[in-house]
């Protein structure tokens, strides 16, 4: 390597520190060296694009795959982002995410796996582990104390040396231990007062000096803010090609402002990690709607699905069922922002109860769940040149001559920003046939900056949308929408020019859909179907409104009146369950009004299936939640995700997540999670240093999976996860012996300097906290 590096001067040995494109790095003839292309992650591998892409698999959400609690659902989901990344000549797959659920109030949660750090470092080792046995890179982010979205280019997260060691740096350094990833990707947040990208301390100080962390540390995309200070720690700048090195890092090693040898370190963990992806050839092609792809898919959803309450309801036995809920007809697979792919179906809820039980479903719609509009369905539009599902994209130049014209099957493109055929256009039409079958009104519109122009038969309306920067225009775009008659077929067109101010980039959509039904009319509807009904299934959730990247969320209530139409379902049928369609902690006012609920979290393409699965009973939803969920807004140890002053004070210190709630009770522990049978313990026995041998006993009908957690309460510092054992398949009456491993890295205790024993205390032994079934004394570090 040292001969490749002598082989370049110091403007080349520059070049390829910075990206080459959104999502590809330069290559180095003169040694040899192929340009790598990253890919988001984490649930997906879109591909080295920012929108669109071609359809990939869609897995559960991380939340999802963490409530299995088990490393070897959280390895297969990365050997198989391995094959899918393979598959698309990716050498990167940009995850897992493992910063941690500080506030339920995080609008990035669904990405990340749980509020305990030692949870969320195992099951990341296991994914880093199966991307990388497979020749592919992980790049675990954002380092570090990146666990909200207020003002995230900016904000300082103030964390006491000691919280950052014990909490938020121990997921990374168990990565970096136990899984040694290929790249790292600094946050964009300060912490302590100094960008993340520029943390000398952090970055060359614990991860590669302490930890010896031996892979490439990029930037979040442009989170670089210096050139001088980031070029000490910092490896490579993404995006690229402009950016704050490039000829300035030159001239600063020429004045001697950086050195020379730190350039060449980062060069070198570049080749380093180009020779270990180098190792393996491109894959062959996946099909994402392969029957075995789609089964594997199904069956990660399912093991996550949490029962929360009504464990002799669910699942129930096929009677006819009564569906009701947006969530049920439009199921929401995924989180929004840099981690959405584009999936080739979802099988949502609706579909997948209608496959398994045929005619005995009724499907109702629900309330409104959105505040803003969505691109519209492919279904309810078509290309008026080809008929095809989707919509037609024409741009033409200043001189209005046609610059291109493509056919988008999801009616929704990004502009300016990925080098698209329609990248420069003076303007852009964006037009689409409704269906020749719908009569009555229409909702129309468009989102997007832009000065638009937006035609539907005689009627015709002028309006401009501005963002203030390129993330809103592109995370949170502007929209405009009205509600008119249409003809069935009716042509519906969009012009859009830049805007005047503001973001001239972003995404460019357009809205159609049948006008929605009063909110009212649809609860009544809905008592009216439920009376006297042996079975209802309510589905309600977030969407990516709530549950996005770059904006957090300002309440855990439910968005809509889905609350009210819960309660007025449950209040007219004879049994109702509950299906929640969010990866986060949310409100439940109606809790004591229905017979169940059951967490399904955001199940991925699959989901629908899944939770039909779990439901009628073909498997158990094993799940045991990875949050505690709060009983009203602002409960808990932190809650506003909003910094003060620039600042963002990790107040609550260690006590994040169930090791800090002491006043409140919460609505469910992290930990709680019912399954489909019934638990005895019976006892736990020290055995050897640190591990545990707790019996438990199956003492329901049916063969189930429990998840044995011990948590270790010590005498003065907060409780935590000290370890668990998953137990598979216990027959009913079986009585097993489950050794569960103390992880030595939770029971230590930072002071500054270095790291003590934390001794004494009690082993407790939990179902989540609210359900303590054993405490033992901890044994003296004499008798370990
Ligand atoms: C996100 C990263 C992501 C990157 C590239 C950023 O906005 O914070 O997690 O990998 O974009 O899409």
């Amino acid at each position: 390597m040292e001969t490749l590096l002598d082989k370049m001067d110091l403007p080349a040995m520059v070049r390829l520190l910075t990206g080459a494109a959104m999502f590809e790095l330069h290559g180095e003839p003169a040694i040899g060296l192929e340009p790598l292309a990253f890919s988001d992650g984490p649930s997906g591998v879109r591909g080295p694009v920012f929108s669109g892409g071609r359809p990939v698999a869609l897995l559960p959400n991380a939340t999802l795959i963490a409530s299995t609690w088990d490393t070897r659902v959280a390895h297969d989901v990365g050997a198989l982002l391995a094959e899918e990344a393979h598959a698309q000549n990716v050498h990167v797959v940009l995850g897992p995410t493992v910063n941690l659920h500080r506030t339920p109030l995080g609008g990035r949660l669904f990405e990340a796996f749980s509020e305990d750090p030692l949870l969320t470092g195992a099951l990341a080792v296991a994914y880093v582990r199966g991307l990388q046995e497979n020749g592919v890179g992980a790049c675990p982010k954002h380092f570090v104390a990146n666990e909200s979205e207020t003002d995230r280019m900016s904000v300082d997260s103030r964390v006491a040396e000691r919280v950052l060691r014990e909490v938020y740096l121990l997921p990374f350094e168990m990565l970096v231990a136990d899984a040694k990833p290929w790249a790292i990707m600094a946050a964009y947040n300060d912490v302590n007062g100094v960008p993340a990208t520029e943390h000398g301390e952090l970055l060359d100080g614990v991860l590669k000096g302490e930890w010896a962390f031996d892979g490439l540390v990029m930037s979040d995309w442009f989170a670089t803010k210096s050139t001088r200070a980031a070029a000490n720690g910092l490896d490579l700048v993404m995006p690229g090609p402009a950016g704050p090195w490039g000829d300035a890092l030159v001239e600063a090693v020429r004045a001697g402002e950086v050195g020379e040898d730190a350039v060449r370190d980062h060069v070198r963990r570049l080749l380093r990690l180009a020779d270990r992806v180098g190792k393996s050839a491109p894959g062959p092609a996946v099909d994402p709607a392969d029957p075995a792809r789609r089964e594997h898919l199904r069956t990660i959803a399912a093991a996550g699905m949490t029962v929360l309450t009504g464990g002799d309801v669910i699942p129930f036995e096929d009677t006819p069922v009564l569906l009701i809920g947006r969530h049920a007809l439009r199921t929401v697979a995924q989180g929004g922002g840099s981690a959405q792919v584009r999936p080739p179906h979802v099988v949502s809820i609706a579909d997948g109860l209608r496959a398994a039980l045929g005619d005995r479903l009724t499907v109702l719609d629900g309330v409104e769940v959105r505040a803003t509009p969505e691109p519209a369905d492919p279904a309810f539009v078509s290309d008026p040149e080809t008929g095809a599902p989707g919509i037609r994209v024409t741009s033409h130049q200043a001189d209005s001559s046609e610059q291109a014209s493509t056919h988008q099957p999801v009616p929704s493109l990004l502009l300016d920003l990925e080098g698209g055929p329609h990248d420069g256009a003076a303007s852009v039409v964006l037009s689409a046939d409704l269906p020749l079958t719908h009569t009555g009104d229409v909702e129309v519109g468009v989102i997007g900056t832009g000065r638009w122009t937006v035609r539907l038969g005689d009627h015709s309306h002028e309006i401009a949308l501005d963002a203030t920067d390129v993330g809103l225009a592109v995370l949170d775009p502007p929209h405009w929408t009205v509600r008119l008659p249409a003809a069935p077929g009716s042509r519906l067109v969009a012009t859009r020019r830049p805007p005047d101010e503001g973001a001239p980039v972003g995404v460019a959509a357009l809205v159609a859909r049948p006008a929605p039904a009063d909110d009212e009319d649809l609860i009544a509807a809905a008592a009216a179907a439920a009376t006297g009904a042996a079975r209802a299934v309510v589905v309600v959730g977030l969407t990516p409104e709530q549950e996005m990247e770059a904006k957090d969320k300002t309440t855990l209530a439910l968005p809509g009146r889905q609350d009210d139409l819960v309660r007025a379902v449950a209040a007219a049928a004879r049994s109702t369950v509950v299906v929640v369609n969010a990866a986060t902690p949310m409100l439940m006012p109606w809790l004591d009004d229905v017979d169940g609920v059951l967490w399904a979290g955001l199940p991925g393409q699959e989901g629908g299936h899944a939770v039909a699965d779990v439901l009628l009973g073909r498997c158990e939803a094993t799940g045991r939640l990875v949050t505690t969920f709060p009983a009203a807004d602002g409960d808990g140890p932190a809650w506003s995700p909003v910094p003060v002053d620039g600042v963002l004070d990790y107040a609550e210190g260690l006590g994040v997540g169930y090791r800090g709630w002491t006043s409140d009770t919460p609505l469910f522990w992290f930990g709680h999670g019912l399954g489909w049978t019934t638990w005895t313990y019976h006892g736990a026995e020290p055995e050897g240093p640190d591990a545990l041998v707790v019996t438990i006993e199956n003492t329901g009908t049916r063969t189930g999976r429990e998840v044995v957690q011990v948590y270790l309460r010590p005498d003065d510092d907060p409780v935590r996860l000290a370890g668990w054992a998953v137990a598979d398949a216990v027959a009913p009456g079986e009585r097993r012996a489950v050794r569960v491993t103390l992880d030595p890295r939770v029971l230590r205790r930072w002071t500054s300097g270095g790291w003590g024993p934390l001794d004494g205390g009690r082993l407790v032994v939990a179902r989540g906290l609210g359900d303590v079934r054993l405490d033992v004394a901890r044994p003296a570090p004499a008798d370990r």
